[in-house]
C-alpha cells in the first residue's frame, strides 16, 4: 500500500492525491497542425487575443472515466446547446504564465499552486477530481509543443489558460455526467493598455458585491468574473478604471476589479505593515498574493498581515497621511498601483508618486520569473 502524506490508503475519493481513474501524461497523444501561424511581434500584444497553434483537449464521462489526453491543433468546440456549461454556468478555469529566460530556458511560475486551486475549484462545481501532477505534466507537454511561441522578450510571457467545463447535454439541474477540460496558450503583454505600470482608478460604492460568505468567490470559476461586468461599466461611467469591492456593513476592502488587494500603510496601531484581506471564503487565494507575502515575510523589514481592513480605516487613514501605497496583484497584470479611488462622491488620492514598494515586488518577482534570480518557484518546461 502506497504511503499517503494525506492518510488516505491509496485511492479514496477523498484525497487530493490519490486520484482512481484520473487521466495520465503518459498516455497523451499529439497530432500537430501542418498550417502553423506566424509568431506576433512581442510588442504589439494586446492581451489574450493571440492563440498558439494547439491545445490541450480531455474528456470525461461518468461511463467512460476520464479519456487519454490530447494534444491537437487549436480547434472550436462543438458542444450541444443544453450543456450544463452554456445553461447553469459550469465552468472554471486557470491563469499562469509561461516565461522564457535570458539563457532561453522556459519556466512556470508555481504551477503547483494553480493546480491545487483547480482542483478546489472543480470541487466545488460539482466536476470531477483530476491528478494535478498529471494535469501539469500535460501542460508542460503542450509548452514544449508551443516553445517557439514563449516570446523572446523580458516584457511579455506565454499566458496559459486551462478551462473545464459540465458538456452534458441536459437540462437537468444536477452534477455533470461529461466534463471537458481544456487548456489554451496565448502570448502576451502588459495587461493594461495604458501600460505595465500606470496607476488605475477606483470606484467603491456598496452597492455591487464581488462574492459573499458561502459563494464561490474564493474559486476560480467563469461566473465571479461575467458577474464583475455590469458594476465594471458603471465604474467606467464615473470616470473610474475599475471596482473596489467592498462587503458587508463595515464596508471592508476586499478585491481590486479582477486582483486581490495590498495595502502598504502605518496601521491603527503605528506600525509600519503590509496588508491583505484574509482568505475567508469571499477572497480569491490568488498566486501572486501568496507570493509577495512570501516575498515580504522574507525581507521581514515591516509587518505582513492578512487581516480585515475597511473603508472608515482606509479614508482615516488617507486623511491622517498613514497610507504610503495601495496596489492590486493579480496572474495576468503582477502588480498595478492604485491612484485614486472616487468614494461617497469624493476623489481619494491614494500616494503613488513613487510606489516603491510595488516597483519592488514587479522587479523582484519579474527577476525570479526571467530566471535572473535562482528560485525553487520555477518548474521548468521542456529538458533545456
Ligand atoms: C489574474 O490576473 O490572475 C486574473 O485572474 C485576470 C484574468 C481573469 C484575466
Amino acid at each position: 500500500m502506497e504511503n499517503c502524506k494525506n492518510g488516505c490508503t491509496n485511492g479514496e475519493s477523498n484525497c487530493d492525491d490519490h486520484v482512481p481513474g484520473a487521466f495520465k501524461a503518459s498516455d497523451i497523444t499529439v497530432e500537430l497542425t501542418d498550417s502553423p501561424k506566424d509568431k506576433p511581434d512581442p510588442s504589439n500584444l494586446v492581451f489574450g487575443t493571440v492563440f498558439t497553434d494547439h491545445m490541450l483537449l480531455v474528456e470525461w464521462s461518468v461511463e467512460k472515466g476520464w479519456q487519454r489526453p490530447a494534444i491537437k491543433p487549436l480547434q472550436n468546440l462543438s458542444l450541444h446547446p443544453a450543456c450544463s456549461v452554456f445553461n447553469y454556468a459550469i465552468e472554471l478555469f486557470e491563469g499562469m504564465k509561461a516565461y522564457r529566460g535570458e539563457d532561453g530556458k522556459i519556466h512556470l511560475f508555481r504551477p503547483q499552486l494553480n493546480m491545487e486551486r483547480m482542483l478546489r475549484s472543480a470541487k466545488r462545481l460539482t466536476l470531477p477530481a483530476f491528478d494535478k501532477q498529471e494535469l501539469l505534466e500535460c501542460i508542460r507537454k503542450l509548452i514544449d509543443v508551443e516553445r517557439d511561441w514563449v516570446p523572446r522578450s523580458s516584457a511579455a510571457s506565454l499566458y496559459v489558460r486551462p478551462v473545464f467545463i459540465g458538456t452534458e447535454p441536459s437540462l437537468g439541474v444536477k452534477r455533470p455526467s461529461k466534463a471537458l477540460l481544456y487548456v489554451i496558450l496565448s502570448p502576451v503583454g502588459p495587461y493594461f493598455s495604458s501600460g505595465a505600470f500606470s496607476p488605475v482608478s477606483l470606484w467603491a460604492d456598496p452597492k455591487y458585491v464581488r462574492a459573499w460568505r458561502g459563494g464561490t468567490g474564493d474559486s476560480k470559476v467563469g461566473g465571479n468574473y461575467g458577474n464583475s461586468l455590469f458594476a465594471q461599466y458603471e465604474a467606467q461611467g464615473y470616470g473610474c478604471q475599475q471596482v473596489l469591492w467592498l462587503y458587508g456593513e463595515d464596508e471592508q476592502i476586499t478585491e481590486v476589479g479582477t486582483m486581490n488587494l495590498f495595502l502598504f500603510w502605518t496601521n491603527e496601531h503605528g506600525e509600519l505593515e503590509l496588508a491583505t484581506p484574509p482568505l475567508d471564503g469571499i477572497i480569491l487565494p490568488g498566486v501572486t498574493r501568496r507570493s509577495i507575502l512570501d516575498l515580504a515575510l522574507k525581507w521581514g523589514e515591516f509587518k505582513v498581515s492578512e487581516r480585515y481592513m475597511t473603508m472608515a480605516q482606509l479614508v482615516t487613514a488617507l486623511k491622517e497621511g498613514r497610507v504610503k501605497e495601495m496596489f492590486g496583484a493579480g496572474t495576468a497584470c503582477v502588480v498595478c498601483p492604485v491612484g485614486r479611488i472616487l468614494y461617497k462622491d469624493e476623489n481619494l488620492e491614494i500616494p503613488s508618486k513613487e510606489n516603491k514598494l510595488a516597483a519592488r515586488v514587479l522587479k523582484e518577482l519579474s527577476d525570479i520569473q526571467y530566471g535572473r534570480t535562482p528560485s525553487d518557484w520555477l518548474v521548468l518546461v521542456g529538458d533545456s
